[in-house]
């Protein structure tokens, strides 16, 4: 049974655009098939996304820093949410926009560096004694509760556990007969309880004490063999960033009171550190370096590409992918101008992938995806419209389009999208450069800066 804790690491809004994908679909030689797992096309940037996967896998990649670039619309968030499915879930991958580290809450400095460690796993080895065993018996003993006399709470209570070799009883106090009550326990279940924190966790429901007409979302497990009492190894990742806050949380009575966002000392980083450095010598602990993914890079400034291009050097730096759609750019906070509004120095390390225009087949493809994915039914002239406004003016707002056309469809009392919801649609809705035209003819009526 291992304990997880993890970063609920992208928001819901933004990956929902890509919630089609399920990885990079390819085959077993890295080669990218035409359609697989909700990706078309854009072959090269998959397969080069494939060898990332495998060298990040292998912990080849620490450190290092890709650069997915391309123009609007052609799939580089999309790669990088594949490059994060196909990576599993032991792998941290850490999703953020530029625009993210702009906030009153803390310095911009602060915002990337916890970003990075928050991309950076700790895969930690601890061998526990514990009891285990399926619960044969269970007594509370109630006394009344003496800030509440109304309410009854268990004092303490009798725990019968047993598994197919022996059967222990055991009286336990009142705090962990009180986990008993919250947890639910009761006859039949298997639990684990750690002997010294006495945390208790149900591990499921026992096969040989399953209620013949219960139902209920619990597993059926086995009756647990050999002795009650042993040894148990348990493996857990935790990120840089959850020990950080962790040891942060211990400064003392007013920690209590300061809100979850704020900064952490550059000692507690330090401190952090330096035990897990121990804790990998002692071989009780692995890092297990994850990615940064760093979107609409173009919002960075200068003094942020500074800050990161000095913490990749780090023992215990994430492996950083950044996207970005500009061509030659002002770096922000400069007047100098760079490829992709890059610096220079930090380019030059960076390994590149770029991504390109789609046909008009792939656009029809990835449009019928998303309407499948959205379970959306669309009549072929309605299929034939949507891929030429994404060929006219682009991807994404062919894909946007969708769900009003949908509603469209809804108020004719039509389950299918037909042309006439299309074309009204797209005269509701104006794509950028449409609106853009719009801001020209209309500039002196509308309020400037
Ligand atoms: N090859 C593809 N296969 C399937 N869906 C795709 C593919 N490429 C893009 N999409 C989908 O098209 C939409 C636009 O793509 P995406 O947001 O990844 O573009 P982008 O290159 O990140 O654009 P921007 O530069 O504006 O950020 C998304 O919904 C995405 O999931
Ligand atoms: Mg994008």
């Amino acid at each position: 049974m291992a304990v997880e804790i993890r970063e609920i690491a992208q928001k819901f809004e933004r990956i929902s655009a890509h919630s089609h994908i399920r990885g990079l679909g390819l085959d077993e030689n890295l080669r990218a098939k035409d359609v697989a797992d909700g990706l078309v096309g854009q072959k090269k940037a998959r397969e080069a996304a494939g060898i990332i996967v495998r060298l990040i896998k292998e912990g080849k990649m620490a450190g290092r820093g890709i650069l997915i670039a391309g123009p609007p619309g052609t799939g580089k968030t999309a790669i990088a949410v594949a490059i994060s499915k196909e990576l599993g879930k032991d792998i941290p991958f850490v999703h953020v926009s530029a625009s993210e580290f702009y906030s009153s809450e803390m310095k911009k400095t602060e915002a990337l560096i916890q970003a990075m460690r928050k991309a950076i796993g700790v895969r930690i080895r601890e061998t526990r004694v514990v009891l285990e065993g399926e619960v044969v018996g269970l007594d509370y003993n109630m006394v009344p509760n003496p800030y509440n006399p109304t309410q009854k709470i268990p004092e303490s209570a009798t725990l019968t556990l047993a598994t197919t070799d022996e059967q222990k009883t055991f009286s336990v106090s009142g705090r962990l007969a009180l986990q008993f009550l919250y947890q639910g326990i009761e006859v039949g279940d298997v639990i684990v309880i750690d002997k010294e924190t006495g945390r208790v966790a149900k591990v499921g429901r026992s096969k040989r004490a399953k209620k013949k007409f219960d139902i209920g979302d619990y597993d059926l497990v086995d009756v647990p063999k050999g002795r009650i009492e042993k040894e148990k190894e348990f493996t857990y990742v935790i990120t840089l960033h959850d020990l950080d806050e962790a040891n942060a949380r211990r400064g003392g009575i007013f920690s209590l009171f300061e809100p979850a966002s704020r900064e952490i000392d550059n000692e507690i980083r330090e401190a952090v550190d330096e035990q897990v450095k121990k804790w990998v010598e002692e071989g009780r602990a692995e890092l297990v370096p994850g990615v940064l993914f760093i979107d609409e890079t173009h919002l960075m400034d200068i003094e942020l590409f500074a800050f990161m291009n000095r913490a990749m050097e780090s023992e215990m730096a994430p492996i950083i992918i950044l996207a970005s759609n500009r061509g030659f750019a002002k770096i922000r906070g400069t007047d100098m101008v760079a490829p992709h509004g890059i610096p220079p120095d930090l380019l030059d390390r960076l390994l590149i992938i770029t991504t390109e225009p789609y046909s008009e087949d792939e656009i029809r493809t990835i449009i019928e995806i998303r309407a499948a994915e959205s379970g959306i039914m669309l009549s072929k002239d309605a299929l034939d419209k949507l891929t030429e406004l994404g060929v006219k003016n682009s991807l994404r707002y062919a894909i946007q389009l969708l769900a009003p056309a949908h509603e469209l469809a809804k108020l004719r009392n039509s389950g299918k999208v037909e042309l006439e919801d299309v074309e009204r649609a797209s005269q509701l809705f104006v794509d950028v450069s449409q609106s853009s035209e719009y801001l020209k003819r209309w500039e002196e009526k509308m309020l400037g800066m």
